[in-house]
């Protein structure tokens, strides 16, 4: 997995079919998916459950695109293992899930996975400020953690502020949380690279009839694009 800044779409599966996850991955990535967000809930850290490692690593053989997953769990280190096991890609921890995320990053990494910090819409970018050479990617929440379909807060000042503390770094700013076409343009102009996007990819289609996944899918591409410094709207 190379590093590259252009844009990239991250469906969330929190919003696809549970009981048909497997289908649902395959049938998101043939309409033009770049990565699959994989969200873990614990009922402790954030109000809602969802599932654990075996759930990943059984979705793994459906992906051949990132996984890209996103732990909402507390503690986290007991499961760092399980999850690089499972297949993940890049693991992603959230900054206020304990008092040692450095340790928690330097567990993932150890793991040879990519490693991720998430922030809650409370919490500033300093917070990452001395864990930008120890991390692959920042997760802003635009959303408090918990559930799909709330919505967008504005964290454009966070992401530009991040932006601009990562310079050269190879470091993915994810946006996670009520992304749509409206949404989309002005945190891909901050500096966002990664949108994900739950419920504005997953309604309206399903595995059987996903084209509507896709017509989601590029239209919010094109209208992150479109606001990118140099293009043309
Ligand atoms: C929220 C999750 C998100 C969520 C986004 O806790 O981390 O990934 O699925 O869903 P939408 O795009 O519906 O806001
Ligand atoms: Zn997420």
């Amino acid at each position: 997995m190379s590093f590259d800044r252009s844009l990239k779409i991250a469906p969330s599966i929190l919003a696809a079919d549970f009981a048909d996850f497997g289908a649902e991955c395959r049938a998101v990535q043939a309409q033009g998916a770049d990565w699959v967000h994989v969200d873990v809930m614990d009922g402790h850290f954030v109000p809602n459950i969802t599932f654990g490692p075996q759930m990943v690593a059984a979705l793994r053989p459906h992906v051949r695109t990132v996984m890209d997953v996103h732990l909402m769990i507390a503690p986290v280190d007991p499961y760092i293992e399980a999850f690089a096991r499972a297949g993940a890609d890049i693991i992603t921890a959230h900054v206020e899930a304990g008092a040692h995320i450095h340790r928690t990053l330097q567990a993932i990494r150890a793991t040879g996975k990519k490693a991720g910090v998430a922030l809650n819409p409370g919490t500033g970018a300093e917070a990452v400020e001395n864990l930008l050479d120890m991390v692959d990617l920042i997760c802003v929440m635009t959303v408090n953690p918990g559930f799909g379909g709330q919505q967008f807060i504005d964290m454009s000042e966070k992401v530009r502020r991040l932006r601009a503390m990562i310079g050269d770094r190879p470091v993915h700013i994810e946006i996670d949380g009520g992304i749509t076409v409206e949404t989309a343009p002005a945190m891909a102009r901050a500096g966002a690279d990664v949108l994900v996007a739950g419920s504005s990819v997953f309604k309206g289609g399903s595995a059987a009839d996903p084209a509507p996944y896709g017509e989601a899918i590029r239209a919010i591409r094109l209208a992150a694009e479109t606001a990118l410094p140099g293009r043309v709207a």
